[in-house]
């Protein structure tokens, strides 16, 4: 199939006042932070002090997050290519760097887990939980979009993508970093990959409400599809946390499941409120959205 015309020559041109093209201009900035600029000589030292608990705790937090940004990395292809396929260049201009971030973060993990000498298998760390999420809820709804580009498909690959995983999940795992590290004040090298991390993830989380934002403007019954989906993985990510703490109701840093688990909720919680403003919104005023209204971090 060839192509009818070329955008960037056309009157139209770039729309440089569209979300995703202040995204893209955002991530030029500051997405461009290199793994490999980080010292980790004071983690190494850090590591020592812990128990061997809280270094099962943090390894299984590692290796979920290790695991977790190889399978986002691996799995984004189809949703670029739908993107494309319609013609969505300033889209498209923005998850060229989405992916490489991506990339970047699966880079970064396994520096941490080189740097603490953990090259032993990890596996062991992924629960039948992870293993659902991971290595098929994930796979499955973004490569069902290499045969079904449908609106409903792309909603359904987004709010599993970008909203459950991205939006709760990984922000879940940062919260627990957080409340166990840098309150501690330790590990100072894998605490600034995670606040570089947190930075570019706010921007792919932005774009993903946008994009379900666009859909649900287009199409108002995406919506209801939506909060079906979410309600269906909510359970997951209550699983997740329990799992993560092996029945126990405080982690071996002091953090209560009961507050983790609070947070969780109020990221979906978040998300919903969110996606449900797209209702009735214009297709203009939504590629109007500000990324401070999005929540994307300077
Ligand atoms: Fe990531
Ligand atoms: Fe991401």
């Amino acid at each position: 199939m060839g192509r009818t015309h070329i955008i960037t020559t056309s009157e139209r041109g770039i729309n440089e006042d569209s979300l995703p093209f202040r995204l893209y201009q955002k991530a030029k900035k500051f997405g461009v932070w290199d793994p490999k600029d980080i010292d980790f000589s004071k983690d190494v030292d850090d590591w020592q002090t812990l128990t061997s608990e809280q270094q099962h705790d943090i390894l299984r937090l590692i290796s979920q997050f290790q695991a977790g940004e190889e399978a986002v990395t691996l799995d984004l292809l189809p949703l670029i290519m739908v993107i494309a396929k319609e013609g969505r260049l300033e889209e498209e201009m923005f998850l060229t760097t989405f992916l490489f971030e991506e990339a970047k973060h699966t880079e970064f993990f396994r520096l941490v887990l080189n740097a603490l000498g953990a090259n032993h298998d990890l596996s062991h760390f992924h629960s039948d939980t992870y293993k659902e999420i991971f290595y098929e809820i994930l796979p499955e709804a973004m490569e069902r979009l290499v045969t079904d580009q449908s609106p409903e498909a792309l909603a359904e690959a987004s709010t599993v993508y970008n909203m459950f995983v991205e939006g709760v999940l990984a922000e879940t795992g940062y919260f627990s970093f957080y409340e166990s590290l840098d309150k501690a004040g330790i590990m100072p090298g894998l605490m600034k990959g995670i606040g570089y991390l947190k930075r570019d993830e706010s921007r792919h989380i932005a774009y993903g409400t946008f994009l379900l934002q666009r859909l649900i403007s287009e199409k108002p019954h995406i919506y209801d599809r939506v909060v079906q989906k979410m309600e269906e993985l909510a359970p997951y990510s209550f699983r997740l946390n329990q799992e993560g703490l092996s029945g126990k109701e405080v982690s071996n840093f002091g953090v209560a499941l009961e507050d983790t688990m609070a947070f969780s909720q109020k990221q979906i919680k978040a998300r919903m409120e969110v996606l449900s403003k797209a209702r009735g919104k214009s297709l203009a005023e939504i590629y109007k959205t500000s990324e401070s209204e999005l929540g994307v971090q300077a």
